[in-house]
Formats: structure tokens, sequence, C-alpha cells
């Protein structure tokens, strides 16, 4: 009984090793499985995403996605710049341009940008950049004088 206890003890050992080994063996195979599934599934959402991009692109009108002055003006100005709401000078009104025209460009611009009374700054739309803030008062400006 005493030389069988060691042996014993041995057995359940390599069976507890082996239960051990394939614990971890067998999750390492799935997970590559899983893997080669993710993969494919990166692909379908790479196509998937695919026509949005170019959606987007679109939208820049090929100008590397910055937004020209009459896409922003009435996506984003027109709301109020085209009917005068609050007030707002409208697009085409040159009686009402002209003297904020004569307070120059750079001004008109940075009231554009950082907003002034009834101005919401970037009209709102904090996503916009400079430039494309810019373009639009650009297109304004050239409309209303
Ligand atoms: C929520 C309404 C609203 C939106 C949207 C809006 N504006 Fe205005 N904007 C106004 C009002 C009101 C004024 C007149 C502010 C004043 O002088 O009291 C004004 C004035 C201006 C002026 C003249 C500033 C000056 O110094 O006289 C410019 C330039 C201008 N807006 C550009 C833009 C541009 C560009 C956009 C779009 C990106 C835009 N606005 C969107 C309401 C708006």
């Amino acid at each position: 009984m005493a030389d069988k206890n060691p042996s014993s003890k041995i057995m359940y050992l390599s069976i507890a090793l082996a239960v051990v080994l394939i614990a971890v063996v067998v999750p390492f195979s799935m997970s590559g499985k899983g893997k080669s599934d993710s993969v494919s599934n990166a692909d379908d959402v790479e196509s998937r995403i695919a026509p949005i991009a170019k959606i987007e692109m679109q939208a820049g009108g090929g100008d590397g996605g910055v937004k020209d002055g009459k896409t922003v003006y009435n996506t984003v100005c027109a709301g109020c710049h085209g009917a005068g709401v609050l007030g707002a000078p409208k697009f085409g009104d040159k009686a009402a341009w002209a003297p904020r025209i004569g307070q120059g460009i750079a001004t008109l611009n940075s009231h554009a940008i950082n907003g002034i009374r009834g101005m919401p700054a970037r009209g709102g739309a904090a996503s916009l950049s400079d430039d494309e803030v810019k373009g639009a008062v650009e297109y304004m400006v050239n409309g209303s004088k």
C-alpha cells in the first residue's frame, strides 16, 4: 500500500496536468478560429463603411473634405441669413450688408468665427474650420454687394 501511494499521486498529477494542458490549449486553438472570424468581420465592416466614406467625400465637393462657402452657407448660415432671423443681414440685401462690408473682410470673418451679438460663433456649427466659415462669409458678401 505504501508503495502504491506515490505512483497513484503521479497518476493523479499527470491527469491534472493533462486537464490543465487541455484547458490551456483548447481555448488557444479556439481563439485562433476566433481570430480568422474577426478578420472576415473586419472585412465586412470595411465594405459596410465604404459607401459612407464615399458620401463624405462627395459632401466635401472633392475639395479634400473642406466644405466650400456656398455649401456652408446653405447648410448652416441660410437658416438665419436667408430670411433675416434675429435681425441677421439677409443674403443679397445690399443695404444691410454695405455698412458691415465697410468694416473690412477681416472683421467680418472674425465676427463670424467668434460670434457677435445675435450672431453665434461659426453660426453655431462648432465643427466648421476657420476657412469654411471664411468661405461662407465671402460667399454671402459677394452675393450681397
Ligand atoms: C442663429 C442665427 C444665425 C446663424 C445660423 C448665422 N448667423 Fe450670422 N448673424 C446673425 C445675426 C443675428 C447677425 C447680426 C449680428 C449683429 O450685428 O447684431 C449676424 C451677422 C453676421 C455677420 C456680420 C457681422 C458683422 O460684423 O457685421 C456675418 C459676417 C455673419 N453673420 C456670418 C455668418 C456665417 C458665415 C454663418 C454661417 C457659418 C452665419 N453667419 C450663421 C445670425 C446668424
